[in-house]
């Protein structure tokens, strides 16, 4: 079974991250050479954070405290780490909260208000590929727990 909840977890894991990476590398330069750039950002983004945001997130969330018991740590380890390997896990749910606000600001606030002005579209922008650059950390922290912490 915990070999199960970690499988689900990397593939969730591997859908937020890859699908951020899809965006900004191969999707993003094709859409923005189109004639109807904004409603071909919308409704990618909307579906996207459909999946990834609304779906994605919670499930991270729940298999990953599940992962947590697997290993033998209560959730409490959260709120107060008693190893290295908490701690760490602990920088990784810090940084987990913080993807999960932005993306909800991201998505359902700056969105669907980018087409209003340039200055809106370089915030939506810069919000997207910061959160892109956390995941990537959440990554790496995900690795370090591998190692022990
Ligand atoms: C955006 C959110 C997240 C991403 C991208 C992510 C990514 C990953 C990845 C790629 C792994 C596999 C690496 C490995 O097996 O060590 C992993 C493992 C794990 N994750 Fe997450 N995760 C996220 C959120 C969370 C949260 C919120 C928690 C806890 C509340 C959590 C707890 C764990 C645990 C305990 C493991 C097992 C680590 C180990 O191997 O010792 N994850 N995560």
């Amino acid at each position: 079974m915990k070999e199960l909840i970690l499988t689900i977890h990397i593939i969730i894991a591997s859908f937020w991250i890859g699908g951020m990476l899809f965006m900004v590398l191969v999707l993003s330069p094709y859409i923005r050479k189109l004639p109807e750039s904004v409603k071909a950002y919308q409704e990618v983004g909307r579906r996207y954070s459909r999946l990834g945001t609304v779906i994605g997130l919670p499930l991270l969330l729940i298999t990953g405290i599940l992962n947590m018991k697997s290993f033998g740590f209560s959730p409490i380890e959260l709120l107060k780490p008693s190893t290295v390997y908490t701690q760490t896990l602990q920088i990784k749910f810090f940084f987990f909260l913080l993807t999960s606000i932005l993306a909800v600001f991201h998505d359902f606030y700056l969105g669907e208000r980018s087409h209003r002005s340039e200055r809106i579209k370089k915030i939506t922008r810069a919000v997207g590929v910061a959160n892109l650059v956390i995941g990537i950390v959440i990554i790496y922290l995900a690795t370090k727990l591998r190692f022990g912490g």
